[in-house]
């Protein structure tokens, strides 16, 4: 969603911006803007769709500018509406990430005070907000402090003042981050939209204000204005690495990668991992929580912990969290799973969970993010920079790790190491173009319909839902999964002739009533696919089959896999954008 870039420095900021924006183009946004200091004027770009490959830099030069992709929520998509905003005496403008919930109220507010509005995004309550500070005397700094303090909901603003030439820039909620490097400063939403010019990073907490001066910043804490000495703090970035390498798209790449990302996210110690094995083993509850792909990670990973270490283990949707707020106490282990560690809903409850003293434990993705700054203690999942929205790779990193604690909280840390590199090896040799040639064939066969199920049990069901997510959201397609025992109880009604049913299965106490569940659609007419062990290759009730990687515990990481190929060969053959899906965030920071 929403990205923010800020530069100061010596070099072209309209070009360095538009390289940080173009990095921030994976979270998704449907129009765009440019601001930049030029002598005594700030001269704004902006436009609807996507950023251009170029920007008609001739025009423009600066050493000083901001930079904005708008991922509409008040307001159209229009050009008006798309971000920064100007005052009415163009000595300032202000970009947003996140929405200002008390925006109706504001706005009457400042209407009875005859200030007019041109548009209907609620950034431009802001600008105005500030304006009336700046119109009793009050300093641009500090009005916007005070304006800042006024707004509800998840927020961050950089303004970029034209009298003093430097960024300011208040974060509460919405993420942000400073880079630094010698007489240079960058402020992004994350440290991937600045990586290719520095490595060095600050981090930003909520309620600061940062003034960013001649390549020097400052932080500030906006309840008492005090100075916060961070500059001590300066942290170094993993690598991080957004080319896409010889392949066509990032999700492919992300797709291949597992085979090495499932051993980095879990390339742990037993000693690295003993703190929250003790935490775990003492709880009276545990909790999993995640949102969307991480929701799904967040199931597979309760369902371990039953299974494996026989933990009662619950999992929540970062969503619906409120019937289970009156039931955390400080005596439970909730465990987070967030690609971004950004994800508004996840971090709203983790606040509430925090409030109620349970510990916090996270697996993250993303370095420096909120919820790494939030958590008793946090995971990261090293997959690298998943830039496909549609998340592949960081999925089977969590529940890697999933399985990984389960086995650990039972004495099996060794052999969970063991299966997982002995399915890395295997997934290797999976990662073939006959494969992927395979694949695309059946997806090509599916090309034209519309109404797909997708049934999973025990080990699987999760892995049928994440399986439906994944394709729905690149081939626009529905896609849906159930719990293979849900089929009689109504999804059998939507079986007609020629329905496509994929059934998921391995070789477990499930296999047979996956064979009965099949042969109950078939006898319907519908087209069938299994996904699933080699051991069944050759059963009758499947009309086409896609064999998976060999493992005997990790079934839902192998089978999760022909999923994300048929939602790439899929979307490809509908001339889909498999990165950026339509209408899709890959960081959903507002509610
Ligand atoms: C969005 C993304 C998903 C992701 C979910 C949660 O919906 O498109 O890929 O699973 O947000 O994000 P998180 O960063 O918390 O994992």
């Amino acid at each position: 969603m929403c990205g923010i870039f800020g530069y100061i420095g010596q070099d072209s900021a309209p070009s360095i911006i538009h390289k940080g924006l173009k990095r921030l183009e994976y979270r998704g946004y449907d129009s765009w803007g440019i601001s930049i200091i030029d002598k005594d004027k700030i001269r704004t770009i902006k436009d609807v769709g996507h950023l251009p490959e170029e920007i008609a830099q001739k025009k423009l030069f600066s050493t000083i500018g901001i930079g904005h992709t708008r991922w509409a929520t008040h307001g159209g998509i229009t050009v008006t509406n798309a971000h920064p905003h100007f005052s009415k005496d163009r000595s300032f403008v202000i970009a947003q990430n996140g929405i200002v919930e008390n925006y109706l109220e504001l706005k009457e507010e400042l209407e009875s005070k005859e200030y007019e509005f041109e548009t209907n995004v609620d950034t431009e309550v802001i600008v105005k907000l500030v304006e009336e500070g700046i119109k009793k005397g009050i300093n641009l700094r500090n009005s916007l402090i005070s304006a800042f303090k006024q707004l509800e909901g998840r927020n961050t603003v950089i303004v970029l003042d034209l009298k003093d030439k430097r960024i300011l820039a208040i974060r509460n909620g919405s993420p942000l981050i400073l880079g630094i490097k010698k007489d240079e400063i960058f402020l992004a939403s994350d440290p991937l939209a600045f990586n290719q010019f520095t490595t060095e990073i600050v981090e930003v907490n909520n309620g600061e204000l940062i003034e960013i001066e001649k390549g020097k910043f400052k932080i500030f804490d906006i309840d008492n204005n005090k100075y916060i000495d961070r500059e001590s703090k300066i942290e170094k970035l993993l690598d991080i690495d957004i080319d896409k390498g010889k392949y066509a798209h990032y999700m492919l790449k992300e797709i291949v990668q597992q085979q090495h990302t499932i051993l980095k996210a879990t390339e742990y110690t037993e000693k690295e991992l003993k703190p929250l094995i003790k935490q775990l083993n003492n709880a009276e509850n545990i909790y999993t929580i995640g949102a969307g792909t991480a929701g799904f990670s967040a199931d597979q990973i309760a369902y371990y912990l039953r299974k494996i270490s026989k933990k009662s283990a619950i999992s929540i949707k970062s969503y619906e969290t409120e019937s289970y707020l009156d039931l955390i106490t400080s005596k439970d282990v909730v465990i987070v799973l967030s690609q971004s560690g950004e994800t508004a809903d996840t971090l709203e409850a983790i606040e509430l969970f925090k409030e109620k003293g349970a510990y916090i434990a996270s697996v993250i993705n993303m370095p420096g993010s909120t919820l790494s700054r939030i958590s008793d203690i946090f995971f990261m999942s090293k997959a690298g920079s998943e830039i496909c929205v549609a998340s592949t790779k960081v999925f089977t990193s969590q529940i890697s790790f999933g399985y990984l604690i389960s086995k650990t909280l039972i004495g099996e840390f060794n052999e969970a190491k063991k299966e997982l590199s002995s399915l890395s090896s295997n997934l290797e040799s999976y990662f073939t173009k006959e494969r992927f040639k395979d694949i695309e064939n059946i997806a090509n066969k599916l090309v034209n319909k519309e109404h797909f199920f997708i049934l999973g049990k025990g080990q699987n069901f999760h892995i049928a839902q994440e399986g439906a997510l994944k394709i729905k959201e690149i081939s626009y397609k529905h896609f849906e999964g159930f719990a293979a025992g849900e089929l009689k109880h109504g999804v059998i009604a939507l079986i007609e002739k020629g329905s496509p049913v994929i059934s998921i299965i391995s070789n477990d106490m499930n296999r047979k009533d996956m064979i009965s569940a099949t042969y109950e659609v078939k006898a319907r007419g519908a087209l069938t696919i299994g996904i699933g062990d080699m051991d069944f290759e050759n059963e009758k009730c499947f009309d086409y089959f896609i064999d998976v990687a060999k493992t005997e515990e990790l079934k839902a990481i192998s089978n999760v896999i022909p999923f994300q190929l048929i939602s790439y060969f899929l979307a490809k053959a509908l001339g889909n954008n498999i990165d950026k899906p339509r209408n899709l965030a890959k960081s959903v920071t507002v509610k």
